[in-house]
Protein backbone atom coordinates (compact mmCIF):
# COMPACT_ATOMS: atom_id res chain seq x y z
CA UNK A 1 0.00 0.00 0.00
CA UNK A 2 1.79 3.41 -0.85
CA UNK A 3 -0.87 5.90 0.45
CA UNK A 4 0.02 7.28 4.14
CA UNK A 5 -3.70 7.52 5.15
CA UNK A 6 -4.56 3.79 4.05
CA UNK A 7 -5.66 1.33 6.81
CA UNK A 8 -6.56 -1.56 4.41
CA UNK A 9 -7.67 -2.37 1.56
CA UNK A 10 -9.41 -5.03 -0.23
CA UNK A 11 -8.85 -5.41 -3.90
CA UNK A 12 -11.24 -7.65 -5.92
CA UNK A 13 -11.41 -10.20 -3.12
CA UNK A 14 -13.54 -13.24 -3.51
CA UNK A 15 -14.59 -16.25 -1.40
CA UNK A 16 -16.79 -19.15 -2.47
CA UNK A 17 -18.44 -21.44 -0.27
CA UNK A 18 -19.82 -24.96 -0.07
CA UNK A 19 -24.03 -24.99 -0.95
CA UNK A 20 -25.84 -28.22 -1.62
CA UNK A 21 -23.33 -30.31 -4.10
CA UNK A 22 -21.81 -27.08 -5.19
CA UNK A 23 -20.55 -23.82 -4.43
CA UNK A 24 -22.16 -20.31 -3.75
CA UNK A 25 -20.21 -17.24 -4.27
CA UNK A 26 -20.41 -15.01 -1.23
CA UNK A 27 -17.87 -12.54 -1.89
CA UNK A 28 -17.65 -11.65 -5.58
CA UNK A 29 -14.98 -9.12 -6.33
CA UNK A 30 -15.20 -6.47 -2.67
CA UNK A 31 -12.74 -3.40 -3.26
CA UNK A 32 -12.95 -1.58 0.06
CA UNK A 33 -10.78 0.69 2.05
CA UNK A 34 -10.50 1.76 5.82
CA UNK A 35 -8.85 4.65 6.51
CA UNK A 36 -6.77 5.56 9.91
CA UNK A 37 -8.34 7.23 12.55
CA UNK A 38 -11.80 6.98 10.69
CA UNK A 39 -14.71 4.52 11.89
CA UNK A 40 -16.11 2.73 8.52
CA UNK A 41 -19.57 1.13 8.22
CA UNK A 42 -20.64 -1.53 6.60
CA UNK A 43 -24.44 -2.07 5.54
CA UNK A 44 -26.36 -3.64 3.43
CA UNK A 45 -29.44 -6.58 3.77
CA UNK A 46 -29.10 -9.60 5.21
CA UNK A 47 -27.06 -12.56 3.43
CA UNK A 48 -25.23 -9.98 1.08
CA UNK A 49 -22.25 -11.30 2.58
CA UNK A 50 -21.64 -8.60 5.27
CA UNK A 51 -19.84 -11.06 8.74
CA UNK A 52 -17.95 -13.17 5.57
CA UNK A 53 -16.12 -9.67 4.52
CA UNK A 54 -15.11 -9.18 8.14
CA UNK A 55 -14.03 -12.72 8.95
CA UNK A 56 -11.70 -12.18 5.83
CA UNK A 57 -10.51 -8.81 7.32
CA UNK A 58 -9.79 -10.24 10.75
CA UNK A 59 -8.22 -12.82 9.39
CA UNK A 60 -10.41 -15.53 10.18
CA UNK A 61 -12.02 -16.78 7.07
CA UNK A 62 -9.58 -17.74 3.84
CA UNK A 63 -10.19 -16.13 0.82
CA UNK A 64 -10.25 -17.65 -2.79
CA UNK A 65 -9.06 -14.07 -4.60
CA UNK A 66 -7.39 -11.02 -4.42
CA UNK A 67 -5.82 -9.40 -1.77
CA UNK A 68 -6.16 -8.29 1.54
CA UNK A 69 -3.30 -5.91 2.59
CA UNK A 70 -3.62 -4.34 6.11
CA UNK A 71 -1.18 -1.91 7.48
CA UNK A 72 2.26 -3.75 6.27
CA UNK A 73 0.73 -7.17 6.24
CA UNK A 74 -0.49 -8.73 3.09
CA UNK A 75 -3.02 -11.68 4.17
CA UNK A 76 -2.26 -13.89 1.08
CA UNK A 77 1.26 -14.39 1.55
CA UNK A 78 0.88 -15.18 5.14
CA UNK A 79 0.75 -18.64 6.30
CA UNK A 80 -1.34 -20.17 8.83
CA UNK A 81 0.60 -19.57 11.82
CA UNK A 82 1.82 -16.09 10.25
CA UNK A 83 -2.21 -15.18 10.05
CA UNK A 84 -2.85 -16.43 13.44
CA UNK A 85 0.19 -14.39 14.97
CA UNK A 86 -1.11 -11.20 12.74
CA UNK A 87 -4.16 -11.26 14.54
CA UNK A 88 -3.25 -11.66 17.96
CA UNK A 89 -1.38 -8.56 17.59
CA UNK A 90 -3.32 -6.67 15.51
CA UNK A 91 -6.72 -7.59 15.01
CA UNK A 92 -9.46 -6.78 17.87
CA UNK A 93 -13.02 -8.59 17.08
CA UNK A 94 -16.85 -7.94 18.48
CA UNK A 95 -18.92 -10.49 17.27
CA UNK A 96 -22.69 -10.14 17.25
CA UNK A 97 -23.39 -12.95 19.98
CA UNK A 98 -20.43 -11.33 22.29
CA UNK A 99 -18.78 -15.02 23.34
CA UNK A 100 -18.06 -13.74 26.47
CA UNK A 101 -16.68 -16.25 28.79
CA UNK A 102 -19.17 -17.60 31.50
CA UNK A 103 -17.32 -18.81 34.36
CA UNK A 104 -14.64 -15.68 34.15
CA UNK A 105 -15.40 -12.55 36.11
CA UNK A 106 -15.39 -9.24 34.10
CA UNK A 107 -12.21 -8.58 35.23
CA UNK A 108 -10.75 -11.75 33.69
CA UNK A 109 -13.00 -11.65 30.24
CA UNK A 110 -10.67 -8.24 29.14
CA UNK A 111 -7.55 -9.90 30.47
CA UNK A 112 -7.96 -12.70 27.79
CA UNK A 113 -6.25 -11.11 24.50
CA UNK A 114 -3.21 -10.34 26.90
CA UNK A 115 -3.01 -13.86 28.50
CA UNK A 116 -2.73 -15.04 24.85
CA UNK A 117 -0.19 -12.24 23.66
CA UNK A 118 2.47 -13.32 26.47
CA UNK A 119 1.64 -11.19 29.08
CA UNK A 120 1.91 -12.69 33.19
CA UNK A 121 -1.15 -12.60 34.61
CA UNK A 122 -0.26 -10.11 37.05
CA UNK A 123 0.10 -7.88 34.54
CA UNK A 124 -3.01 -8.37 32.30
CA UNK A 125 -5.31 -8.06 35.43
CA UNK A 126 -3.33 -4.72 35.93
CA UNK A 127 -4.21 -3.69 32.59
CA UNK A 128 -8.04 -5.09 32.56
CA UNK A 129 -8.47 -2.99 35.86
CA UNK A 130 -7.23 0.20 33.44
CA UNK A 131 -9.71 -0.95 30.95
CA UNK A 132 -12.58 -1.24 33.39
CA UNK A 133 -11.72 2.10 34.64
CA UNK A 134 -12.14 3.66 31.03
CA UNK A 135 -15.04 2.18 30.91
CA UNK A 136 -16.95 2.73 33.55
CA UNK A 137 -17.77 -0.76 34.63
CA UNK A 138 -15.09 -0.47 38.07
CA UNK A 139 -17.91 -2.02 40.08
CA UNK A 140 -18.52 -4.51 37.73
CA UNK A 141 -15.31 -5.98 37.90
CA UNK A 142 -15.83 -9.56 39.71
CA UNK A 143 -18.82 -10.16 38.58
CA UNK A 144 -19.90 -12.63 35.89
CA UNK A 145 -21.09 -11.42 32.64
CA UNK A 146 -24.13 -12.79 33.10
CA UNK A 147 -25.43 -10.38 36.17
CA UNK A 148 -24.68 -7.46 34.04
CA UNK A 149 -27.11 -5.61 31.32
CA UNK A 150 -26.90 -6.30 27.79
CA UNK A 151 -25.02 -2.56 27.27
CA UNK A 152 -22.76 -3.33 30.43
CA UNK A 153 -21.91 -7.01 28.46
CA UNK A 154 -21.55 -5.07 25.28
CA UNK A 155 -19.01 -2.98 26.99
CA UNK A 156 -16.75 -5.93 28.21
CA UNK A 157 -16.65 -7.61 25.14
CA UNK A 158 -15.07 -4.05 23.90
CA UNK A 159 -12.69 -3.88 26.28
CA UNK A 160 -11.65 -7.24 25.32
CA UNK A 161 -11.45 -6.42 21.71
CA UNK A 162 -9.53 -3.39 22.73
CA UNK A 163 -7.12 -4.31 25.47
CA UNK A 164 -4.32 -5.92 23.81
CA UNK A 165 -4.38 -2.40 21.84
CA UNK A 166 -4.98 -3.63 18.15
CA UNK A 167 -4.69 -1.43 14.88
CA UNK A 168 -7.86 -3.02 13.47
CA UNK A 169 -10.85 -3.34 15.51
CA UNK A 170 -13.91 -5.33 13.87
CA UNK A 171 -17.07 -5.00 14.91
CA UNK A 172 -20.50 -7.35 13.97
CA UNK A 173 -23.78 -5.39 14.68
CA UNK A 174 -22.34 -4.19 18.00
CA UNK A 175 -25.25 -2.30 19.25
CA UNK A 176 -28.34 -4.71 17.31
CA UNK A 177 -29.74 -5.61 21.22
CA UNK A 178 -29.07 -2.36 22.78
CA UNK A 179 -31.87 0.54 23.08
CA UNK A 180 -30.92 3.54 21.84
CA UNK A 181 -29.15 5.20 24.54
CA UNK A 182 -26.71 2.54 25.45
CA UNK A 183 -26.07 1.96 21.68
CA UNK A 184 -25.21 5.59 21.25
CA UNK A 185 -23.13 5.28 24.29
CA UNK A 186 -21.04 2.59 22.71
CA UNK A 187 -21.07 4.43 19.44
CA UNK A 188 -19.45 7.28 21.63
CA UNK A 189 -16.64 5.24 23.06
CA UNK A 190 -15.73 3.95 19.75
CA UNK A 191 -15.52 6.98 18.36
CA UNK A 192 -13.07 7.72 21.39
CA UNK A 193 -10.90 5.07 21.06
CA UNK A 194 -10.60 5.19 17.10
CA UNK A 195 -8.80 8.69 17.22
CA UNK A 196 -6.56 7.80 19.52
CA UNK A 197 -4.16 6.04 19.07
CA UNK A 198 -4.77 6.16 15.76
CA UNK A 199 -6.83 2.90 14.20
CA UNK A 200 -9.15 2.00 12.10
CA UNK A 201 -12.94 0.75 13.57
CA UNK A 202 -14.94 -1.19 11.04
CA UNK A 203 -18.32 -1.64 12.09
CA UNK A 204 -21.00 -3.90 10.15
CA UNK A 205 -24.50 -2.64 11.38
CA UNK A 206 -28.14 -2.42 10.25
CA UNK A 207 -28.99 0.20 13.17
CA UNK A 208 -30.12 3.19 11.27
CA UNK A 209 -29.86 5.33 14.54
CA UNK A 210 -25.98 4.88 14.20
CA UNK A 211 -25.09 5.99 10.97
CA UNK A 212 -24.26 9.63 12.32
CA UNK A 213 -21.00 7.85 13.93
CA UNK A 214 -19.55 7.06 10.48
CA UNK A 215 -16.77 9.03 8.85
CA UNK A 216 -17.24 6.50 5.30
CA UNK A 217 -20.20 4.49 4.79
CA UNK A 218 -19.64 1.57 2.21
CA UNK A 219 -23.11 -0.11 0.78
CA UNK A 220 -22.77 -3.96 -0.06
CA UNK A 221 -25.32 -5.90 -1.96
CA UNK A 222 -24.99 -9.64 -3.13
CA UNK A 223 -21.40 -9.82 -2.83
CA UNK A 224 -19.85 -6.33 -3.48
CA UNK A 225 -19.21 -2.92 -2.12
CA UNK A 226 -22.34 -1.00 -4.48
CA UNK A 227 -21.40 2.57 -2.81
CA UNK A 228 -19.20 4.47 -1.03
CA UNK A 229 -19.31 7.84 0.89
CA UNK A 230 -17.31 10.20 3.02
CA UNK A 231 -17.26 13.76 4.55
CA UNK A 232 -20.70 13.60 4.07
N1 LIG B 1 -19.57 -21.31 6.01
C1 LIG B 1 -20.65 -21.16 5.24
N2 LIG B 1 -21.25 -22.20 4.67
C2 LIG B 1 -22.32 -22.04 3.87
N3 LIG B 1 -22.89 -20.86 3.60
C3 LIG B 1 -22.34 -19.78 4.14
C4 LIG B 1 -21.20 -19.84 5.00
N4 LIG B 1 -20.88 -18.60 5.38
C5 LIG B 1 -21.79 -17.78 4.82
N5 LIG B 1 -22.65 -18.49 4.06
C6 LIG B 1 -23.74 -17.92 3.26
O1 LIG B 1 -23.27 -16.75 2.64
C7 LIG B 1 -24.24 -15.72 2.60
C8 LIG B 1 -23.73 -14.49 3.28
O2 LIG B 1 -23.59 -14.72 4.67
P1 LIG B 1 -23.13 -13.60 5.70
O3 LIG B 1 -23.24 -14.21 7.05
O4 LIG B 1 -21.81 -13.08 5.29
O5 LIG B 1 -24.26 -12.50 5.47
P2 LIG B 1 -24.56 -11.15 6.27
O6 LIG B 1 -24.58 -10.05 5.26
O7 LIG B 1 -23.62 -11.02 7.41
O8 LIG B 1 -26.04 -11.38 6.80
P3 LIG B 1 -26.75 -10.85 8.18
O9 LIG B 1 -27.03 -9.39 7.95
O10 LIG B 1 -28.01 -11.64 8.22
O11 LIG B 1 -25.83 -11.12 9.32
C9 LIG B 1 -25.48 -16.31 3.28
O12 LIG B 1 -26.35 -16.78 2.27
C10 LIG B 1 -24.92 -17.47 4.10
O13 LIG B 1 -25.87 -18.48 4.22
MG1 LIG C 1 -23.88 -11.07 9.51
Amino acid sequence: MDNDELAFEMLNVTKKVPSGDSYMDVLKGVDLIGKKGKILIITGPSGCGKTTLLSVLAGTLHFDGGEVNIFEHSLQNLSDPELTEFRKKNVGFIFQQLHLIGTLNCQKNIAVPLLLNGYTLKEALQKSNEMLHLLGLKERKYMQPSRLSGGEQQKVAIGRALIHNPKLLICDEPTASLDAKSGSKIMEILRKITRSPERCVVVVTHDNRIMEYADCIATMEDGIIVDYQENF
